[in-house]
């Protein structure tokens, strides 16, 4: 599959979507309604066929959804020609996406991502899916958006802590590739307690800050990083899985918090599976020693949490259940250094014994 992820950049008075979008006769916009005032501007400067509003949560991403933006769809007699345009964070791309992967065997869409996270991750690459009974994402497809429309500004109304978790999958991307950009995140979001990049106010009364601009840098960065990596191997037949850093340990830290009722979000379970991660990379040799004391230390200064409140054992064994387990083996991203990291199999077992050696 001959892939390539286009991303595009954009400021606040989204100048540069027309161009991007002339040409299209049916553009639909499905958006998160926690977004809806992002919608309203950039459907200010489109002629928009329909708009589908939706609710986001781990519970309503399932196929109940999609069905229902497919049938939204329908009845506003969508052809095949028509264009997705998905406003919100992940869980937006991931519906929009997928209802465009099936509608009519298969649409275009593309992604205006809402949230850091989105930003520098989910809508880049082509996931999308929902989830079943309880399993994240157990139903999906790969399907590339058109783009990815990068708009730092408006990040401004995106609360402080869900702007941490984005930050934890921005130090991911920096962890697998570059070290001097993850040092510069590092050093910028520890001294930056409210990192939001604009003052919040309405479009024409926003200012972009010093701190704005780098933040914007480093996002575009991240995402240069993740599409570089998905256009090697789009289909995550290999390479890709090193996007998956701290996610083995994440995805088990997430059921855990779900089973106790406890609130974790996606970013936090992943900052603490990559801090996990670089442990049982210690035990194994594989990383220099030092390296999770270090991740700790930095996650701790950019508000991130970094000690995992369950056992490493009924983490493993949720891995064991994992979809990533193939043949009882789970496949590891192990950090190295920052900016360099490897894959590795070995089954729970293996891992456990490792990580009872780990100080
Ligand atoms: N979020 C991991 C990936 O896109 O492969």
């Amino acid at each position: 599959m001959d892939v390539h992820c286009r991303i595009v950049a954009a400021d606040a008075s989204w100048a540069r979507l027309p161009e991007l979008l002339s040409g299209e006769r049916e553009i639909f916009v499905v958006y998160d309604k926690n977004v809806a005032w992002v919608a309203q501007e950039v459907s200010s400067c489109l002629t928009v066929k329909g708009s589908i509003a939706i609710c986001t949560s781990e519970e309503s991403k399932t196929l109940e959804t999609v069905q229902a933006i497919e049938r939204a769809l329908l009845q506003a007699d969508a052809t095949r020609g028509a264009l997705l345009l998905a406003i919100g964070g992940g869980i937006t791309s991931d519906l929009a996406g997928f209802a465009a992967a099936i509608y009519k065997r298969g649409i275009r869409y593309a992604n205006i991502p809402t949230t850091l996270l989105s930003q520098v991750d989910a809508a880049i690459g082509g996931k999308t899916g929902v989830n079943l009974d309880g399993y994240k994402n157990m139903l999906g497809a790969f399907h590339m958006p058109e783009f990815t429309c990068l708009c730092p500004a408006v990040l401004s109304t995106l609360p402080a802590r869900e702007f941490r978790a984005g930050v934890a999958e921005m130090l991911k991307t920096f962890l697998l590739a570059d070290a001097e950009a993850y040092a510069a995140a590092v050093q910028l979001f520890a001294d930056t307690k409210t990192p939001l990049l604009v003052s919040g106010q309405p479009q024409n009364e926003r200012q972009d800050t010093e701190t704005g601009v780098l933040v914007s840098e480093l996002i575009a960065k991240a995402a240069a990083i993740k599409a570089a990596i998905v256009e090697e191997d789009p289909t995550e037949k290999g390479s890709r899985a090193v996007l998956n850093l701290g996610h083995t340990f994440g995805h088990a830290i997430e059921q855990q918090a779900q089973v106790k009722g406890d609130d974790i979000m996606h970013g936090e379970a992943v900052a603490m599976g990559m801090i996990m991660a670089a442990r049982l990379s210690e035990a194994a040799a594989v990383a220099q020693q030092g390296l999770a004391r270090r991740l700790e230390q930095d996650f701790a200064q950019t508000g991130l949490p970094n000690r995992c409140p369950y056992p490493v054992q009924s983490l493993l064994e949720a891995m064991a259940k994992d979809k990533k387990a193939a043949g009882g083996k789970v496949k590891f991203v192990l950090p190295v250094r920052p900016g360099e990291v490897v894959l590795k199999e070995m089954s729970v077992d293996q891992a456990y014994d490792l990580y009872l050696h780990t100080k």
